[in-house]
């Protein structure tokens, strides 16, 4: 395995430049591995990467993934392809991210929640109410803290490219309007598959069933399950309207951070011109893909009102907040915590 820079803006144009000028020395640097050499530069070849999401093609998982694929393109004159394969087509977001440590899938974009199963380092990023603001939350990803996450990901096979957005998780339900958390108390909720989600829910008195999104939907429509919680683009995005949810409680409880991940198997496999262009268009691409989010999220609100659903929006979170603090105090990492916290 070819070790990878900690993408910072100096050591990726040291690659660049030593890729550009054909230096050979760059691919054994760093080798832990008995892995065949790719060559530094490449020699016309072309590769086809595949990207997994499992959002539908009208979101910004897929338009970011998209402009990312275009700019790749046209910078590699053609010779690295991204063919994207949104809603869950080649997995959903925990098998993703197990193709990506396997390196049968070159890229995902997926919440955080399911790939700290395997990257635990993420976990405190899902604790509900962590951050103050989506500003807050992106300073922290963008700065030091979010690098160091990002730095502990190598051990896992996986290379992180950038910090995208799925946004601010919100309770829909079929049964009644939750403006606290007696409300929640026995309500039957799909949570993502993450111990945090799990454990925060079950200390409002809900009744969490983990599972992967495309579950999800079958468990909402046939009333397995009462309860949901995403944000609204996602809510919209899924129709989820006709699958029995009337009430949507804007909690905002969880800042949901997306990733755009590329697998370590592809990263070693790509010629070092080629890859430093595929890194670069990633690191980009997470930004461009959380201002998208921003741009479309009024517009599903209201288009969920149009349909119908009840928006309870001036909810007072104190006492959800406060329903959680076992899993504050219980949480494994506090060093990480404080230092979040602190950081806002
Ligand atoms: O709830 C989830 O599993 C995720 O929020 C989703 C919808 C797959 C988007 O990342």
């Amino acid at each position: 395995m070819k070790r990878w820079p900690f993408l910072t803006a100096a050591v990726l144009a040291t690659t660049m430049l030593l890729g550009a000028c054909g230096g050979s020395q760059t691919s054994t640097e760093g080798e832990t591995g008995g892995d065949t050499e790719e060559p530094a530069v490449s020699t016309g070849e072309s590769f086809v990467l595949q990207a997994g999401h499992s959002l539908p093609e009208d979101h910004p998982y897929e338009l970011g993934l998209q402009e990312m694929a275009k700019n790749i393109e046209e910078r590699t004159n053609g010779q690295v392809v991204i063919e994207t394969f949104p809603n869950s087509q080649i997995g959903a977001e925990r098998e993703l991210t197990e193709a990506l440590t396997l390196g049968t899938v070159d890229l995902v974009v997926t919440s955080t929640a399911p790939v700290s199963n395997f990257v635990p380092e993420l976990e405190v990023l899902d604790l509900p109410f962590l951050f103050n603001d989506r500003d807050a939350a992106v300073a922290v990803l963008e700065g030091e803290i979010g690098q160091e996450i990002f730095a502990s990901f190598e051990q896992y096979g996986i290379v992180p490219l950038s910090w995208g957005e799925n946004g601010f998780r919100h309770v829909t339900n079929g049964l009644r309007p939750i403006t606290e958390p007696a409300d929640l108390k026995g309500l039957s909720i799909r949570t993502q598959e993450n111990p945090v989600h799990r454990a925060a829910f079950e200390a409002l008195g809900a009744q969490p069933s983990p599972m992967a999104w495309t579950e999800a939907l079958t468990a909402l429509q046939q009333k397995v399950v009462d309860a949901q919680e995403n944000p609204a683009i996602v809510a919209d995005q899924f129709n989820l309207f006709e699958a029995n949810q009337k009430y949507m409680t804007l909690t905002g409880h969880v800042y949901s951070a997306a990733l755009f991940l590329l697998s370590q198997e592809t990263y070693d496999k790509l010629p070092e011109d080629l890859r430093a262009i595929v890194v670069e268009e990633g690191q980009k691409a997470g930004e461009f893909q959380r201002n998208l989010i921003i741009e479309m999220e009024q517009e599903s609100l209201q288009n969920l009102k149009e349909q119908g659903m009840e928006i309870i929006e001036d909810v007072d979170v104190d006492p959800f907040r406060e329903g959680i603090v076992s899993v504050y105090e219980n949480f494994s990492n506090q060093d990480l915590l404080q230092r979040i916290l602190d950081a806002q």
